[in-house]
C-alpha cells in the first residue's frame, strides 16, 4: 500500500506559535492520527509537527487520535479535557482492559506499567472497531510549564513492549485559574479522513460551492458576535503574514456567531470557487480565525484545512457512509462468522452520495488483510473492469444489477454465494459498488472510498 504509507503522518500537531503579543502563547493541540494527511501550506503559517511517526517501525495496530484539548491554556488546579478515539487495526480481538494513562505534568517518558494521574480502561475492541474516551485530567495547582502525557496501552498488555508512537507528550503552560479569554479553532471532528462537509459533497469543477466548518471555542470566555473567520480556497492567495497582520479578511470573510467556551458551532461558508478540473481534482480550504484581531492582537496562529474531491459534474456517486464514530462501513456477512471454504451472503449498505439517481451496477467483493481495508481505495482502479487486480485476496463479482438508489438515499444490497477464505481468522471485506462506473461521475473522483469492514472466518 505505497500511497497509504505516504499518508502516514504526524503524531501530535500543535500550532506553531507565531508572533502573539501576549504570553503564554496559545498552542492548540490534539493527537493526530498516524493516517491523517499532513496539512502544511506555504508560508510556514500552519501547524508544526512535534513528532513524526517512523514509518519503518512495526505497526502496533492500535491507534489513537483526538479532538483539540480544551481549554487551550489549562488553568491551575482545573481540568483539561478532550475526546480520544482508539481503533483496533489488528486482525485479532483486543480483550477488554487496555489502559490509556494520562499525566498532567510528566517530565520523563512513561514506562510500561506506570499508572497515570487518570487511567481509562478500554472495553473489548473487535478488529476495525473504534471506542471514544471522554478524558479529563487535573492540571497542577501551580502555574508555569507542564508536560501533558498520554500513553495508549500503558500496561503494555497489547504490545508487551513500549511503542513510542503510542505515547504523546507535549509542553503547555498552566495559567492562573479564572483567566478569561476566547480562542477559536476550526475542528474536523472525529472524521479525520473523509470530510463530507461540502454541499454538494463532490463539487463540480468551475462551480461555486458551500462548506460547513466546525468552529470550536477553546477558551474560557464566550466570543462576541462578529469575530471574523478568513477562508481561502486558493493557496496562492494566502498572504505570507496572514497570521500577524489584522487586515486580511480572506477570500471569503465570515462573521462568526457567539460561541460559548468549550462549545462548537457549525458555520456555513458560501461562495467557494471550485477550480476547474483541468487544474485540480481536489479542492482545499484554508481557514484562519479572528482575522481582524478582535480577540487578540494577532490572528490565530493555527489554521485548518479541509477538502473535497472535485467532480466532473453533477451525477450519482455510489459509495457508503460510516456509522457515527466508526471508521468501518456497514458491510456484514451471514452467517456472522462463516466457515472456511464455504459460502456466505454479504450485505452492504450502499449510499448514493451524489445528486442524481444512480444504479448499483456490478458489485465486486474481495477479502484482504484487516489493516489494508482503509487503503484499498487509494490502490484500486475504481472503474477498472479487471478490478481488483492489485490484491491477491479472494475476489467475487456479483452480476450487474439494475437496482437504482435515489440521490441522497441508501439501500442494503445482498450478494449471495460469496466464497469464504480458506483459512480461519479475521479478514477485511471490501465491497465496490458500481465497479464499472456506469455512473459517469464516479470515474472523475479521485480515491473515492469504498465500503469495508472486518469479519471472522471460523474452521469448518
Ligand atoms: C511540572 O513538573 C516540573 C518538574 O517536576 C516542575 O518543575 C514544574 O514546576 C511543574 N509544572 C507545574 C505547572 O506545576
Ligand atoms: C467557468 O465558468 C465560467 C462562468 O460560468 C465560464 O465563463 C467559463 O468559460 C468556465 N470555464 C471553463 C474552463 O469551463
Ligand atoms: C504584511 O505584508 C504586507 C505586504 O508585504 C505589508 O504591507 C504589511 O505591512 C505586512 N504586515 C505586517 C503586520 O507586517
Ligand atoms: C449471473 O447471471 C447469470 C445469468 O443470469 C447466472 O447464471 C449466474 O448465476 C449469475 N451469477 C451470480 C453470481 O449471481
Ligand atoms: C480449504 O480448502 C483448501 C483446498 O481444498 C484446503 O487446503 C484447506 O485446508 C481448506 N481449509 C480448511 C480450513 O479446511
Amino acid at each position: 500500500m505505497p500511497l497509504t504509507r505516504a499518508l502516514v503522518a504526524l503524531l501530535v500537531l500543535a500550532a506553531a506559535s507565531a508572533a502573539l503579543a501576549d504570553e503564554p502563547a496559545f498552542q492548540p493541540a490534539r493527537i493526530v492520527s498516524r493516517f491523517e494527511a499532513p496539512q502544511e501550506p506555504a508560508g510556514g503559517a500552519g501547524p508544526a509537527s512535534l513528532q513524526r511517526a517512523n514509518l519503518q517501525n512495526s505497526d502496533p495496530g492500535l491507534h489513537m487520535w483526538s479532538e483539540f484539548f480544551w481549554p487551550v491554556k489549562p488553568e491551575a488546579g482545573k481540568k483539561q479535557k478532550t475526546t480520544i478515539w482508539v481503533i483496533n487495526r489488528r486482525d485479532k480481538v483486543i480483550p477488554a482492559g487496555t489502559i490509556v494513562s494520562i499525566w498532567a505534568n510528566k517530565t520523563e517518558q512513561p514506562k510500561c506499567g506506570e499508572t497515570g494521574d487518570v487511567n481509562y480502561k478500554l472495553p473489548e475492541l473487535l478488529p476495525l472497531q473504534t471506542k471514544a474516551i471522554k478524558a479529563s485530567w487535573k492540571m497542577p495547582e501551580t502555574t508555569g510549564k507542564a508536560k501533558v502525557a498520554i500513553f495508549l496501552d500503558s500496561a503494555c498488555t497489547v504490545f508487551n513492549e513500549f511503542y513510542w508512537f503510542n505515547t504523546v507528550i507535549w509542553s503547555t503552560t498552566v495559567v492562573e485559574a479564572g483567566t478569561k479569554y476566547a480562542f477559536l479553532q476550526a475542528s474536523k471532528g472525529p472524521d479525520w479522513i473523509e470530510s463530507y462537509d461540502f454541499e454538494p459533497k463532490f463539487p463540480p469543477g468551475n462551480s461555486t460551492s458551500k462548506a460547513n466548518i466546525r468552529v470550536f471555542n477553546l477558551g474560557t470566555a464566550p466570543t462576541e458576535a462578529g469575530v471574523k473567520m478568513g477562508v481561502y480556497y486558493d493557496l496562492s492567495a494566502i498572504p505570507d503574514n496572514v497570521t500577524s497582520d489584522c487586515t486580511y479578511p480572506g477570500q471569503i470573510s465570515v462573521d462568526l456567531p457567539k460561541i460559548a467556551p468549550g462549545k462548537t458551532k457549525v458555520v456555513p461558508v458560501e461562495g467557494i470557487k471550485v477550480p476547474n478540473r483541468n487544474d485540480a481534482n481536489y479542492l482545499a480550504l484554508y481557514v484562519y480565525m479572528d482575522v481582524t484581531c478582535k480577540l487578540s492582537p494577532a490572528p490565530n496562529p493555527g489554521y485548518f484545512s479541509s477538502g473535497a474531491r472535485i467532480s466532473s459534474g453533477p451525477g450519482a456517486v455510489l459509495a457508503s457512509l460510516q456509522p457515527k464514530g466508526q471508521r468501518y462501513y456497514p458491510v456484514k456477512t451471514t452467517p456472522k462468522t462463516p466457515k472456511a471454504n464455504e459460502t456466505m451472503t454479504v450485505k452492504v449498505k450502499i449510499a448514493n452520495l451524489g445528486d442524481a439517481d444512480g444504479v448499483v451496477g456490478r458489485v465486486v467483493i474481495f477479502t484482504t488483510a484487516v489493516d489494508a481495508t482503509d487503503a484499498v481505495h487509494y490502490d484500486i482502479g475504481r472503474c477498472d473492469p479487471s478490478l481488483p487486480s492489485l490484491y491477491n485476496g479472494l475476489t467475487f463479482s456479483a452480476n450487474t444489477t439494475d437496482l437504482v438508489i435515489k440521490a441522497g438515499k441508501s439501500k442494503t444490497v445482498k450478494i449471495t454465494d460469496v466464497p469464504v477464505p480458506a483459512t480461519a481468522g479475521w479478514f477485511g471485506l471490501v465491497a465496490v459498488p458500481d465497479a464499472d462506473c456506469i455512473n459517469e461521475v464516479e470515474r472523475s473522483l479521485h480515491w473515492l472510498p469504498v465500503p469495508y469492514n472486518a469479519f471472522e472466518v471460523v474452521a469448518p
